[in-house]
């Protein structure tokens, strides 16, 4: 016979069974945690009411930005009430570095034609900006009946470029955060929250 024990709990609140191992083994390299995994959640339904109102009676394609816009994307699209379509992009962000170097090369294009589409582009964060005016005018020469943009994040101490964002989620200081899609050198990405690393965690990979 097994012994059931009690449901495992976190600080972060309930976090999914599948999670709790790979949280506890990042966990020591997080410094600070800037955005909790509730409160990210709290906005992502107002964000989403907002649009479920805004597109009514339209017909809406979501474009998300790989891969750090994956996260956000699944949770935001399942609080929209609207019938909605997918795409996604990948463009070349940091590599391993925590820098912008301002060049943005699409590494995978759309796979529909979005004209006479309306488009609401899905970003995690807005960091310089280049990445989301790059995108923006890359997208709008596409000709697409409307295009607007839903960021979680944004520094605005740092960006570099003036953008309209008409969703936007969190402000937050020009410092380098991973989870909830974020990651550095492709980790993190699955925390529940948004967090700033410890010095250590950089060690070997930033030069
Ligand atoms: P931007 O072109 O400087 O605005 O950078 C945008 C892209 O860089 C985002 O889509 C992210 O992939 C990445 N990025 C910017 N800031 C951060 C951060 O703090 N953590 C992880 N990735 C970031
Ligand atoms: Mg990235």
């Amino acid at each position: 016979m097994t012994t059931r024990t009690d449901h495992h709990r976190s600080d972060h609140g309930p976090v999914p069974d599948t999670l709790l191992s790979h949280v506890a083994e990042f966990e020591g390299d997080i410094d600070r945690v800037l955005i909790t995994g509730e409160e990210i959640q709290a906005k992502i339904r107002d964000l989403a009411k907002s649009i479920t109102e805004d597109y009514r009676g339209q017909d809406l394609l979501l474009v998300g930005v790989l891969k750090g816009a994956f996260v956000m994307m699944a949770d935001l699209s399942r609080h929209i009430r609207l019938p909605l379509r997918f795409d996604f992009m990948a463009v070349s962000s940091y590599g391993a570095s925590t820098r912008s170097s301002g060049v943005v090369r699409i590494l995978k294009d759309l796979d529909h034609d979005i004209e006479g589409q309306h488009v609401l582009l899905v970003e995690d964060i807005v960091d310089s900006g280049l990445t989301l005016a790059y995108l923006l005018r890359n997208l709008s020469s596409r000709r697409p009946a409307s295009l607007e943009v839903c960021a979680l994040m944004q520094k605005p101490e740092v960006q570099q470029v003036s953008l309209d964002i008409k969703y936007k989620g969190f402000e937050i200081p020009p410092v380098f955060v991973v989870g909830y899609g974020l990651d550095f050198s492709e980790k993190y990405r699955n925390l529940p929250y948004v967090a700033t690393l410890k010095p250590q965690a950089y060690e070997g990979l930033v030069g």
